[in-house]
């Protein structure tokens, strides 16, 4: 099992993206977190902003979209080139569509879980997704503290995708420290988003390191 870590931008100098992302060579991914002011109360940036990312990043980019209307607006983020693209269950009824548009134009295909919203009917469709977010916070800012009631769901996740031999990610996102990890590694996740504990750090690229080296000291 290889342990991912994804450090998040939002908690990064949105005036000096470019210098950032010198900053966190160690990274497996870049998580960008893509918000609407309509499916949470808080407003990043779009598609221009990610497409100008998606161009000077040395490192693959793993978009989440917290936004209404996911139908309509992922597939552009897979079209401009992001590595991975994670719409919220919330927002769609019609999931496994989506998942098929996003693979199709090359994109994994990501569906992230609010901490209220059950695991059980997405279980059956697994095999139309090669990441599960599960957040350990609400959706819409960075620095809140994790809900470790959230990891049954992790657990059960974990569980069903050892048992059926799936390719499928499980994220964890929000509140990923040195503390709480392990937590989360122990509950089965192997991909980890962080922002303020990596843009927290005096030296985020080690801060990286120390957070996967963390993580694996966990996993079972
Ligand atoms: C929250 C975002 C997270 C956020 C995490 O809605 O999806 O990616 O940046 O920030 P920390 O790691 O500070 O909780
Ligand atoms: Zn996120």
């Amino acid at each position: 099992m290889t342990t991912r870590i994804n450090p998040s931008i939002l908690a990064a100098d949105f005036a000096n993206l470019e210098h950032e992302l010198g900053r966190i060579a160690s990274a497996d991914l870049v998580h960008v977190d893509v918000m609407d002011n309509h499916f949470v109360p808080n407003l990043t940036f779009g598609p221009q902003m990610v497409g100008r990312l998606q161009e000077v990043s040395p490192i693959p980019l793993d978009v989440h979209l917290m936004i209404s209307d996911v139908d309509r607006w992922a597939p552009g983020y897979a079209e401009l080139g992001a590595f991975s693209v994670t719409f919220h269950a919330e927002a769609t009824d019609e999931p496994v569509a989506l998942a098929r548009r996003l693979r199709e134009i090359g994109a994994r295909a990501g569906i992230a879980l609010k901490p209220g919203t059950d695991v059980e009917p997405y279980l059956e469709l697994l095999p139309e997704f090669d990441q599960v977010l599960v957040m350990t916070v609400e959706p819409g800012f960075g620095g809140q503290s994790f809900m470790a009631e959230t990891m049954p769901k992790l657990e059960r996740l974990s569980r069903v995708v050892r048992e059926t031999d799936l390719d499928v990610w499980l994220q964890v996102d929000g509140g990923i420290s040195l503390d709480t990890i392990g937590i989360a590694a122990d509950a089965g996740a192997d991909t980890f988003v962080a922002g303020s504990a990596v843009f927290g750090a005096d030296v985020p690229a080690e801060r990286i390191i120390a957070l996967r080296d963390a993580a694996i000291a966990h996993r079972h």
